[in-house]
């Protein structure tokens, strides 16, 4: 028989008024002094070096931030791009304060979501997903000049020059990223700048091609020399604009104008002597986070067998996931519970509601929206001399973004508009349905799951996150569990992986994750447990501040990455 949850239990704990949850970060446990040496892992071996190119120009972990994502502008394009958005946390040692930069894209003024529903009233998933109108007001130019001007040491002509120089001189993508011209070569080859740049002779290119992008390195030298009026006026705009329109798009100079990359109040949420401090929104990451992480405090995983543990954390995923498209939304626009949601009371209620042996079917919880999982996006982790840290998620949205280069600049242009709930009730590239929170309006930004997040303790510290949509979430909330059990970089970015999204319900599990007896006993709970192939790109690095070491490892599931201290 199906344990029945206390929905009394639950239903108090939405309508109480709490105080005993913070949605703003306090100081966190951290040396006073630096490790005395640097560690940075991403997704490419060439922007990680960009990175340590930079701090050996005396540059700091800001500097080498604005270095790692403006290469992997250049080399990793089918995930992040200055077409797009990032959302970074910042630790600056000398006050040790964090800092959220939101350079989310946002809805341009003419948005219209009439193109977004076919005749049939359903999801135009092309329109919402390829070319120009799928495409929202870019975030990251103008995050990394924000980034560069208030935290870094150097001048963007110093931080950007290795992406500017890969550009010019050229490089050799990697399978991964020939791979993706392939899924997308359809769509690329629909627009004639995409189809000059990734499809020479009209073909998906081979390895050992060596790709030069001269438009996207005078796009990043304007950047450069002007900062934000670099990209958001004068030539680079006008480019985009001209683009963008000439091809069915709706984007005025007015909106480029407008955009503005914003600081907000990281989240933060103790757990078992730790202090995370990760996104808040228009992330809905971080808030899951802190639920997940709320209601796993009531427990003692550590005493329990590895199926007990894992069904806990199964059902403690499935309540916060239901919360998850519920309430979120841009916090310009949307007025949000957040001091509920984030509430040990509210987590409380939650956990009363978890039978500690049988799974609770998701239609039993009263009904919400809920994503899929997709593999897109990019993260890297940086920690300098000084005990700067940078914990950055950039992204373009699905692979190749909308697929529309804006001709003359080499800049791909997000689908970011595919994040909004464009048809209330229907599902977007992740399974997304739409709740009122997050529908579309003009200079509104779309919500994301991106989670860069800190795990501070008295001995260790994390810089940790990954790409991968709705997974993005499960995979940060088990390595944050990893490295409070005690395991390295490496450990934590090679562990096999599972997820668990409210809706569908079903586990996803990575081969190898649970063995025999944990998979039947896991079965014999209730869970629904679905193979899957490997998912996420994570990038993390760590600081044992009794040893003085640092650790850094990129994803071994990608060949691609690289982690490196020096
Ligand atoms: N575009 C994926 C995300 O922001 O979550």
């Amino acid at each position: 028989m199906v344990h029945a949850p206390s929905w009394r239990v639950l239903a108090a704990s939405l309508f109480l008024v709490v105080g005993a949850g913070s949605a703003s970060a306090q100081s966190a446990p951290v040396p006073t002094k630096g490790p005395g040496h640097a560690a940075i892992a991403s997704a490419n071996y060439l922007a990680t070096n960009a990175g340590f190119e930079v701090l050996g120009k005396g540059g700091n972990a800001f500097d080498a931030a604005v270095a790692v994502s403006s290469t992997l502008a250049v080399v990793e394009q089918q995930s992040s791009g200055i077409g797009g958005g990032f959302m970074a946390l910042l630790h600056r040692a000398s006050d040790n304060r964090d800092i959220f930069i939101d350079a989310r894209e946002t809805a341009p003024k003419a948005v219209d979501m009439k193109v977004y529903v076919g005749k049939d009233g359903q999801p135009n998933r092309d329109t919402s997903t390829n070319g120009p109108l799928s495409a929202g007001i870019p975030g990251e130019p103008a995050g990394l000049v924000w980034m560069a001007a208030h935290y870094g040491k150097l001048p963007l002509s110093v931080s950007l020059a290795p992406a500017i120089r890969i550009a010019t001189e050229g490089f050799q993508p990697d399978a991964r990223f020939l791979g993706t011209i392939e899924d997308r070569k359809d769509v690329l080859a629909r627009y004639p700048a995409s189809a000059a740049i990734y499809l020479p002779g009209g073909e998906v290119p081979s390895a050992g091609w060596t790709l030069k992008q001269p438009d996207l390195a005078k796009t990043l030298q304007r950047l450069a020399a002007k900062g934000r009026d670099g990209f958001y006026k004068g030539e680079t705009a006008r480019l985009l604009v001209d683009a963008s329109r000439g091809a069915g798009g709706n984007w005025t100079a007015a909106d480029l104008e407008a955009y503005q990359a914003k600081e907000r109040e990281p989240l933060s949420v103790d757990y078992k002597g730790y202090r995370i401090v990760t996104a808040p929104p228009p992330s809905s990451g971080g808030i899951a986070i802190a639920e997940i992480l709320n209601i796993l405090a009531g427990f003692d995983l550590a005493k329990l067998d590895v199926a007990h543990a894992t069904h806990l954390t199964i059902e403690s995923m499935r309540r916060a996931f239901r919360d998850h498209n519920e309430y979120l939304g841009d916090p310009d626009f949307v007025k949000m519970p957040l001091d509920m949601l984030l509430s040990k009371y509210y987590a409380d209620g939650l956990r009363a509601t978890i039978s500690p042996d049988k799974a609770t079917p998701s239609d039993l919880l009263p009904a919400a929206m809920a994503p899929e999982p997709g593999m897109h996006t990019t993260h890297f982790s940086v920690i300098d001399a000084e005990g700067n840290m940078v914990a950055s998620t950039l992204t373009v949205n699905l692979e190749f973004g909308s697929a529309f280069v804006a001709k003359g600049t080499g800049v791909v242009l997000n689908d970011e508009m595919d994040d909004f709930a464009l048809v209330p009730g229907q599902p977007n590239a992740f399974g997304l349905r739409g709740a009122l929170a997050n529908a579309p309006e003009p200079g509104k930004r779309m919500l994301s799951s991106m989670s860069p997040s800190f795990v501070f303790g008295a001995d260790r510290t994390a810089v940790i996150g990954s790409p991968g949509g709705s997974t993005i979430i499960t995979q940060v909330l088990e390595g944050i569990l990893a490295f409070i059990d005690g395991k390295s970089a490496t450990q934590i970015t090679a562990q096999k992986r599972y997820h668990h999204q409210y809706l569908p319900d079903r586990v996803d599990v990575e081969a190898g994750v649970f063995d025999d007896a944990t998979t039947k006993a896991l079965t014999d709970m209730g869970h629904v447990l679905r193979n899957r192939s490997p998912w996420g790109f994570m990038n993390v690095v760590t600081w044992d501040h009794r040893t003085n070491t640092l650790d850094a490892a990129s994803d071994p599931r990608r060949p691609s990455g690289l982690g490196k201290v020096q």
